[in-house]
């Protein structure tokens, strides 16, 4: 019988990858830049940047709409980025993928859909580790339709207390919102198992997919959920697009979000009709050399491997791990043992912002503050963290540099 070896994942040569990143290529403040503020927004490959370029200059004109070559080839392009985020969310069509700004715009486009189906009796379930996206939208939602907001309760590791989700999740839960992984704490959330509970309850489920997709591979039809969304340039794509995933069934009824050109079916003056999903939801000229960018760092991705990609992001939790194992004065927030390489802390005496400030000093670009989780910030009793937040292009070394940078910061206070 002719057995297929089962395959290891090529490991990622750091170097020649790195090598595909411009941006990682330079000195900031005399050093060579550290760039460890992924979970803000990642740097982008020269497949990425050179697609984009080659598509301004060869193909660019509007989408839908061109009685001429360049339309076809910008429409092309702009519809083959579209299969290709289905291809990579394992969506069943292509009907399921909108456009969108970002997260943000697309938990706002979903939660607009709710505006006249709920009521005082309905219920919103969220979490305490929500970024603000998944957080203010559904409390305008509440507070218009007089429906309740809930919220599950966040262990002392920074992990989704399941009882609390349990307790509160009941046939009045009508849409259930989630992170998959969180951008302050790293915790990868059991996301699978919560959604199928949400959904036997009864519930419209919702994923916030933005801290995931840069990690791991997120395959809808598994997760099982309503919606997802998540942003390009947190993913090595440009900025000014992402997505929205909804399950077909719902996106040809789903309420249209904004209203114009391209997403209709027919105008009069008497009254519009609208097309199908994803066009309805797509009103104006949409952000085209972004969606062919999106394409290509999807691309790119694909040609590393998400196995491998994984790989090199437990050596660097492995590191950061054993740097946090023993370091006076460090407060690590959120220590869950399934999390993705994310570190917020605090450090003795220091207020986060000065952290950051003296860490760019020395070349490494941290982000502080409260990382658009209040709420959590206060769950912790903090104003707010210092985050190191890594990617596969990221080495061993620049886990050291960081730490050594934090040590260094530490002497100067000493003094
Ligand atoms: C978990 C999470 N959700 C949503 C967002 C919002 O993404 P964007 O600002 O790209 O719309 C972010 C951004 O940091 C995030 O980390």
């Amino acid at each position: 019988m002719n057995q297929a070896a089962p395959r290891t994942p090529q490991a990622l040569d750091i170097e020649q990858v790195r090598r595909d990143f411009p941006a990682l290529n330079q000195s900031v403040n005399g050093k060579p830049l550290v760039y460890l503020d992924n979970a803000a927004s990642a740097q982008k490959p020269q497949a990425v940047l050179d697609a984009m370029d080659q598509y301004y200059r060869e193909s660019h004109s509007n989408v839908h709409r061109g009685a001429h070559t360049l339309g076809d080839r910008a429409t092309m392009a702009f519809e083959g980025a579209r299969d290709t985020v289905r291809g990579f969310l394992n969506a069943n069509s292509i009907s399921e993928i909108v456009w969108v700004r970002g997260a943000t715009e697309g938990i706002n486009l979903i939660a607009n859909g709710f505006y006249d189906r709920l009521g005082p009796e309905d219920e919103i379930l969220i979490s305490h580790m929500e970024h603000h996206a998944n957080i203010v939208p559904w409390q305008m939602l509440a507070q218009k339709t007089g429906a309740t907001l809930k919220v599950i309760a966040v262990t002392d590791e920074g992990e989704l207390d399941q009882d609390s989700f349990r307790e509160q999740l009941s046939e009045r839960t009508a849409v259930f919102a989630i992170t998959q992984v969180s951008n302050t704490l790293g915790t990868i959330n059991p996301v699978t198992e919560m959604v199928a509970a949400a959904k036997e309850a009864g519930a419209f489920t919702v994923v916030d997919g933005a801290q995931a997709v840069p990690h791991m591979s997120v395959d809808v039809q598994a997760l099982g959920c309503d919606f997802l969304v998540f942003s390009s340039h947190k993913v090595f794509g440009p900025t000014g697009i992402g997505v929205v995933y909804g399950r077909e069934e719902l996106m040809h009824e789903w309420p249209v979000y904004q209203t114009g050109g391209e997403m209709i079916h027919r105008v009069s003056f008497e009254g519009t009709s609208f097309q199908n999903s994803p066009y309805r939801f797509e009103a104006g000229t949409p952000a085209i050399a972004e969606a062919v960018g999106l394409g290509e760092a999807i691309r790119y991705l694909d040609g590393l491997g998400r196995d491998a990609i994984e790989a090199a992001e437990k050596t660097l939790q492995q590191r950061v791990n054993e740097w946090t194992a023993d370091f006076p004065g460090l407060h690590p927030i959120g220590t869950s043992s399934n999390k993705v390489p994310v570190l917020s802390f605090t450090l003795d005496g220091l207020h986060p912002s000065d952290v950051g400030t003296l860490l760019d000093q020395q070349g490494v670009a941290i982000r502080t503050g409260h990382h658009c989780t209040m709420p959590l910030m206060e769950r912790f009793g903090v104003p707010g963290t210092a985050r190191a937040s890594f990617a596969f292009y990221n080495t061993v070394e620049e886990v050291d540099t960081f730490f050594q940078g934090l040590q260094k910061i530490q002497r100067l206070f000493a003094e």
